[in-house]
């Protein structure tokens, strides 16, 4: 049943996922100082694991929350955030929550290949998915279009590389420095920077940039249109290997946390052999150097150690051999494009956005289960939902926050509260106490039209 967000007392608290309990003592609250500081008292106690939380607003003692990990403590203070966003005249309702977020990793990437993104607008998506306690901040940071990584190893492929983009645009790169702020950054707000950079389909520009990658040892053009399987590197070409240890040791070494992502999507030149081999090699190169890969769902049948991730993502295709791999121990990350392909169009009038995995309105992103979407997938096997913003088509900031908002707050609370304290009329009816905060910020957003209400 859900508690939360509907009308108790004369005060809404829509910007709250649903958490596990939450209850409102009618008529009490607590007044915010009008001057002097706001003080959200915390301290760390036995309430469960990661970011698990619980908070209390009492007329005598303000805002209180409990959390037994830094993870809990950035959850509770994003809700008390919403609380106080949320105030009328300084007035937070007493309340008492309960709160633990369902699946551990919960996502969202940004291609800031087909179209380039930097710092700047990075930290307003940190922001913003902080806000609604995501922990992962996928980067896909190298594809056909434009290589955005700095490897101090090999300059020539930012020298050569990063100034393209779909339709011609100037590209970019985040310097080594720049990934480090970027990734500090989200880290002070409890977000885990994971780079990916996409093998070996995806790679025109690494072929651009290194002729010895391509089997005539001639470099590529540059490709800056959208098509896809058309560009691979080739395990048995003398250059290869070095080129995947320097590319993905500097990935290690600039980025935190226990995960990497190597891509493994839309390989159509190679052999299945061919890919078995090659995704085995940097399944081990990864694993050797200290991290745990995340390969796109194709690679499910040639992972060899459990410790590999699987991110399914094609919700067009059959599932079996992600369902296997999962009954062999791998975790899955769920971002079905049908539901978190936060680049597909909203309906058949938007101008942004493709089509290939259906119109995803914001209900179908927030009305389904993780736990069925594939039947057959053993539910323990779920790490957690990712929602991903392609950005074929999204050339601006507005463009970007428009794909994500209102859809990414419904993505969000999907990976946090189970269906049972979820409810479509009450989210729906919530939403538009969203907005103010994100125009506050200068996030560009969709009205949408919430249909079934
Ligand atoms: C993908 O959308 N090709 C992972």
């Amino acid at each position: 049943m859900r508690v939360g967000s509907r009308q108790t007392g004369g005060v809404s608290l829509p910007l709250i996922p649903a958490p596990t309990v939450l209850t409102l003592a009618d008529g009490e609250q607590y007044r915010v100082p009008e001057d002097g500081e706001l003080v959200v008292s915390g301290g760390f106690g036995e309430v469960g694991e990661d970011a698990s939380y619980t908070l209390s607003v009492t007329a005598e003692r303000g805002i209180e929350f409990t959390a037994n990990q830094s993870a809990g403590a950035q959850a509770a203070s994003a809700t008390a955030m919403q609380l106080l966003e949320l105030s009328v005249d300084g007035v937070v309702p007493a309340l008492e929550i309960i709160d633990a977020p369902r699946y551990p990793w919960r996502g969202l990437m940004i291609d800031i290949s087909r179209h380039f993104f930097g710092p700047d607008t990075l930290r307003k998506v940190i922001d913003l998915a902080a806000r609604y306690k995501l922990n992962v901040l996928h980067l896909h940071l190298t594809d056909d279009q434009g290589w955005r990584l700095e490897v101090p190893a090999r300059p020539e492929l930012i020298e050569r590389s990063s100034s393209s983009e779909v339709g011609g645009g100037p590209g970019g790169f985040l310097s080594v420095a720049d990934l480090a702020e970027v990734t500090s950054y989200a880290a002070e707000q409890g977000i885990t920077v994971v780079g990916e950079i996409d093998l070996p389909g995806h790679t025109a520009a690494a072929l651009h940039a290194v002729p010895g990658l391509n089997s005539d040892g001639e470099a590529r053009e540059i490709y800056t249109g959208i098509d896809v399987g058309h560009s691979t590197l080739r395990l048995e070409l003398a250059e290869t290997e070095g080129f995947l240890a320097d590319v993905i040791g500097a990935l290690v070494e600039q980025t935190p946390g226990d995960f990497l992502h190597v891509g493994g999507d839309e390989v159509r030149l190679l052999t299945p052999e061919e890919y078995t081999a090659f995704v085995r090699h940097v399944e081990a190169l990864v694993l050797g150097l200290g991290k745990r890969p995340v390969f796109w769902q194709e690679a499910a049948p040639a992972l060899q150690d459990r410790r590999s991730v699987l991110q399914w993502w094609d919700s067009n295709a059959d599932p079996a051999e992600v369902i296997a791999a999962a009954r062999r121990g791998h975790q899955i990350i769920l971002s079905p494009g049908n539901r978190t392909y936060l680049d597909m169009k909203y309906d058949a009038s938007s101008p942004l956005g493709q089509t290939w995995a259906g119109l995803v309105d914001v209900r179908d992103s927030y009305d389904w289960d993780p736990a069925t979407v594939i039947p057959d997938l053993p539910p323990e096997s779920i790490l957690g939902v990712e929602a991903a913003l392609w950005t074929e088509t999204i050339e601006t900031e507005d463009d970007l926050f428009s794909m994500l908002l209102p859809r990414l707050v419904a993505v969000a609370e999907v990976a946090w509260s189970a269906p049972d304290v979820r409810d479509w009329e009450a989210f729906a009816e919530d939403l538009p106490a969203h907005v103010p905060l994100w125009e506050s910020r200068g996030l560009a957003h969709t009205e949408r039209p919430l249909p079934g209400r």
